[in-house]
């Protein structure tokens, strides 16, 4: 088994793809934290881990403070001894086109993936330290990505999470703990609550677990400050930013130069190639 004897806290696991991926690391023989603002689901899910004969805990609690991020990780102390994986699954949406969107839409979905990535995964830091290493993942979404209509708070979250992934990744290496980064793709309750989304190609959430379980595993251990996106029968790994048109002028650039020497180079350089994903 692929994760035997690992300890894994999935935050937001208490429905969704999080729920899905705690199905298949304790298949995998892990024991995990099924963390949940929600208290009915996540006591419900770790309920329905336990009576199939895994090992699981509830960790009822928000992601997005200081308190909340230590709470989960006491939790898998508490019952288990060590964290050797954390996936920073937990999110929300608040979708409004910008001029519409509030301070409050704004503040609750930049806290919940930005920050929340934060406090978790700054609890989880000394326990990984102390059991010689261990496998953050975190999850963005093809809107930090590539951008979509009436999602700029969503898309600011989840970009902020790819830029976390990559400082992270690179800190903590010496420490031998690997930080990656996935947008998964899904029908859930977040997809369904989407206007106008296009739900009847999207896989099932389950598809995505396999994605996560691997990148747990010790398969993946010197894989580190990747962005994979997974749903259905793809899975991809995409690339960090890159500089797609260079241009030297001796002694810099006046507005001048950047008209007549840099702007011609741009055509049919538009780098917003990509599909709308969500
Ligand atoms: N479903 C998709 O196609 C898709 C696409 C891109 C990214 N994602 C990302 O995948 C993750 C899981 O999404 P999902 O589709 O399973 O959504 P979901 O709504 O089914 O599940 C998310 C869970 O997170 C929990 N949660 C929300 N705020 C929380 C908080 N502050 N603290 C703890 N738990 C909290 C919710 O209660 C819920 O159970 C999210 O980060 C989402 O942004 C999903």
């Amino acid at each position: 088994m692929l994760l035997e004897g690992k300890v894994a806290i999935i935050t937001g696991s208490g429905r969704g793809v999080g729920k899905a991926m705690a199905e298949l690391f304790v298949k995998e023989g892990a024991k995990v934290v099924i963390n949940d603002v929600d208290g009915d689901v996540a006591e419900e899910t770790a309920e329905a881990i336990k009576a199939a004969g895994g090992e699981a805990v509830p960790s009822v609690t928000t992601v997005d403070t200081m308190e909340g991020g230590e709470a989960v990780a006491k939790a898998a102390m508490d019952a288990f001894g060590k964290i050797d994986c954390l996936v920073n699954n937990a999110g929300i949406l608040r979708d409004k086109s910008f001029p519409k969107m509030t301070e409050d839409e704004w503040d609750s979905v930049m806290n919940v993936h930005a920050k929340g990535h934060f406090c978790c995964s700054k609890a989880v830091i000394q326990p990984m330290r102390d059991a010689g290493g261990g496998s953050i993942i975190n999850v963005t979404s093809t809107t930090g990505l590539a951008g979509r209509f009436g999602q700029v708070n969503y898309a600011a979250g989840k970009a902020a999470i790819l830029g976390f992934t990559r400082c992270l990744a690179i800190e903590m290496a010496k420490y031998n703990i690997r930080v990656n980064v996935v947008a998964p793709s899904a029908l859930t309750r977040m997809t369904e609550s989407i206007p106008g989304a296009d739900l009847s190609t999207m896989p099932g959430p389950g598809m995505n677990a396999a994605l996560f379980t691997w990148l747990a595993s010790d398969a993946t251990k010197d894989l580190t400050g990747q962005i994979f996106h997974s749903g259905g029968e793809e899975v991809s790994l995409w690339s960090h930013p890159e500089r797609i048109v260079v241009c030297y002028n001796s002694g810099g650039w006046t507005t001048d130069d950047l008209i007549n020497k840099f702007q011609p180079r741009l055509a049919g350089k538009d780098s917003r190639g990509y599909p709308q994903g969500i």
